[in-house]
């Protein structure tokens, strides 16, 4: 008999993964300083169209300790509720402290995300209207990437005026190519329906390359261009309500605009005519 030797498995050492890691499966760069990605959604997650999330990557390691930390920053998802992959749509800031970082993620890459959404840019935080109005600039169009690709924008409006202002033309790319692909695909037309991806008036301004439309919204708002511009009526806080999605400088104004117009803010537990929330930056 031959003395058997018993067999120890070399157990295979733990892969490690950052925590509450979801895989990148596509990425898709717009300009110098745009870029969106796709990301794999965690099974048990539900959330809101218009909501956001903290996501992240793990920051350098301390010089001392060696110790990473994760380094994460409020993101809109860009995707709607019903999608299996969570998109979003992200700046590139050469000296941010994640941007300078996620800008290079791949497909096959981790990121973190903290599956716990919140936000006011959803649906139950406004009170029923007829006229949606989406304000956005620069990555502030996130939100509404999502809530346009909801069936529930539509079941709830009879219009739907999407402002997007950039500096430059190229920096509308994403929202244009998203809102012109709506309207061509089969899935979507027949999730959201051709009438009802009719009720949206796209409405792209920049403030310094040359277009067709130029013009920050507060103040084309300010002058009623952007109403005479679509043949409606100004802002009626009885029929108008309004997200609004951008920078603080921005939201600040806007907020005044509405206020002006009559349009009280809302919030999940009280909902009202408007609802801001501040564009991730940095
Ligand atoms: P402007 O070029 O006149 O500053 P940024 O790239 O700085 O985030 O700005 C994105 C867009 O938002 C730009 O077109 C910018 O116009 C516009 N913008 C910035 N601040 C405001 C504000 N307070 N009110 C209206 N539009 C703004």
């Amino acid at each position: 008999m031959t003395e058997q030797k018993p067999v120890t498995l070399d157990k295979a050492k733990p892969v490690p993964t950052l925590p509450d890691a979801q895989k990148v499966t596509a990425v898709t760069h717009y300009t110098d300083s745009l870029f969106s990605f796709r990301v794999t959604r965690p099974a048990s997650m539900r959330f809101r169209s218009g909501e956001f999330v903290m996501i992240g990557l793990m920051g350098d390691p301390h010089p001392e300790t060696g110790k990473q930390k994760p380094l994460l920053r409020a993101y809109s998802i860009a995707s709607p509720s019903w999608d299996d992959e969570l998109e979003f749509y992200s700046i590139k800031v050469p000296e941010g402290p994640l941007t300078s970082k996620l800008q290079h993620i791949r497909v096959g890459d981790e990121v973190i995300l903290r599956p716990k959404p919140v936000g006011t840019l959803v649906h139950d935080a406004l009170l029923p209207g007829k006229r949606l109005y989406f304000l956005s600039t620069g990555t502030g169009f996130a939100p509404f990437a999502s809530l346009l690709r909801d069936p529930e924008t539509y079941e709830n409006y009879d219009e739907v005026i999407v402002t997007h202002t950039c500096r430059d033309l190229a920096d509308l790319a994403y929202g244009r190519d998203l809102i012109a692909n709506l309207k061509q695909d089969d899935l979507m037309i027949e999730l959201l329906g051709a009438d009802n991806l009719e009720k949206i008036r796209y409405y792209p301004t920049t403030t310094r390359e040359q277009s067709p439309k130029m013009g920050r919204i507060t103040t084309l708002i300010e002058t009623g261009a952007l109403f005479s511009d679509l043949g409606v009526p100004p802002l009626d806080p009885s029929i108008d309500r309004v997200m609004v999605c951008g920078s603080l400088a921005f939201n600040l104004d806007i907020k005044a605009l509405m206020e002006k117009a009559g349009l009280h803010e809302g919030a999940n537990s009280e909902p009202g005519e408007f609802v801001i929330e501040k564009a991730f930056v940095g």
